[in-house]
């Protein structure tokens, strides 16, 4: 790897005071504080390489994941994030604590807040869940993942990746393919990557598109051969069964064959394309393992790493504004 990891010194002073008090959305940043957070994170991901990879940015505070919902990806990149800057972590998981027991959101959350955390990070299947909380807590709040609405952090690191592969985001033609009717991390991608200068295309059934679309400021296809042609970027998304009332696909057998990528529709797309997935991927649904795998494509592994150097760059950041507070 060519990448130098800097010095403690050196990222201190790229660390700069978190823009918002709280990251619940996309729209909380600019397009200037995007880049300055991908700047910042560039360097963790060369300290994250090396053997040591502890700093004391967050000596002090106090960090608690609270998950309502599972997660495997984000849950334990936050942890990883909030330990190698020197934060003390706490993870809450619903069937160890009082939320099994009926404990409701808010109660959770004050009871929490009552302990003196620094950051609260967390996910729930309500659409608006992490901003409710944001005006009931007197800590920070990190939103990462409310139902439908968005993942914002997850759009950061997709961006760090893309803007690693590529050298640029600006420019690029994404196209975001499957289940966007359930995705937050599809809202939060079409935020983050229109203000970054890509062109964005949704790409999936009428059933799982979401009404108003054509608001959106994107390009939206019906045919997924149609809508991957000569696109730099085909980020695919999970098909959220478990979010589906009804049925809005046929059967996964038929959606892998319409929708699903395989070699045949990723031909379609420019010859230096690169494949995402959010993870966790339905291998031979959405996406065929043969594609997935395929590391000449696929960022999917790299989208994991960029993972944890995207939270270091949001937390280490919101503790630089808690130290100017
Ligand atoms: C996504 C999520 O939970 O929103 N996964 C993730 O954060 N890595 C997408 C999904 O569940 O399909």
């Amino acid at each position: 790897m060519t990448d130098i990891a800097p010095g403690l010194e050196e990222v201190r002073t790229r660390t700069f005071p978190f823009p918002a008090r709280h990251f619940l959305s996309v729209g909380d940043l600019e397009r200037d504080e995007v880049e300055a957070l991908l700047d910042l994170a560039e360097g963790f991901v060369a300290l994250n390489r090396q053997k040591a990879k502890k700093l004391d940015l967050m000596k002090g505070r106090t960090l608690v994941n609270l998950f309502f919902e599972a997660s495997t990806r984000t849950q334990s990149s936050f942890e990883l994030a909030g330990k190698r800057l020197g934060a003390d972590v706490v993870n809450m998981s619903p069937r160890a604590s009082s939320i099994s027991k009926g404990e409701t959101l808010i109660d959770t959350a004050v009871t929490l807040n009552a302990m003196q955390p620094d950051i609260l990070v967390v996910r729930h299947s309500a659409s608006g869940a992490a901003s409710l909380l944001s005006q009931k807590v007197t800590c920070q709040v990190i939103n990462a993942g409310d139902g439908q609405h968005e993942h914002p952090s997850q759009a950061l690191l997709d961006s760090l990746s893309l803007r690693r592969a590529f050298g640029r985001i600006e420019g690029l033609t994404v196209a975001i393919c499957g289940d966007v009717l359930h995705s937050r991390v599809a809202r939060s991608n079409v935020i983050m990557l229109t203000l970054m200068g890509a062109r964005v295309r949704l790409v999936g059934p009428p059933t799982l598109m979401p009404a108003g679309v054509d608001r959106w400021g994107v390009e939206v296809f019906y045919d997924m051969r149609k809508g991957v042609a000569g696109a730099d970027v085909v980020m695919m998304l999970r098909l959220q069964l478990e979010r589906m009332q009804g049925a809005l696909v046929p059967s996964t057998r038929e959606y892998n064959r319409l929708f699903g990528l395989d070699r045949e529709k990723l031909g379609l797309a420019a010859p230096h394309v690169r494949v995402m997935h959010p993870g966790p991927m339905n291998r031979g649904v959405e996406i065929d393992s043969d594609v997935a795998d395929d590391l000449a494509v696929s960022l999917i592994q790299n989208q994991v790493e960029m993972g944890v150097a995207a939270r270091m760059a949001v937390l280490a950041s919101m503790a630089a504004r808690l130290d100017n507070d």
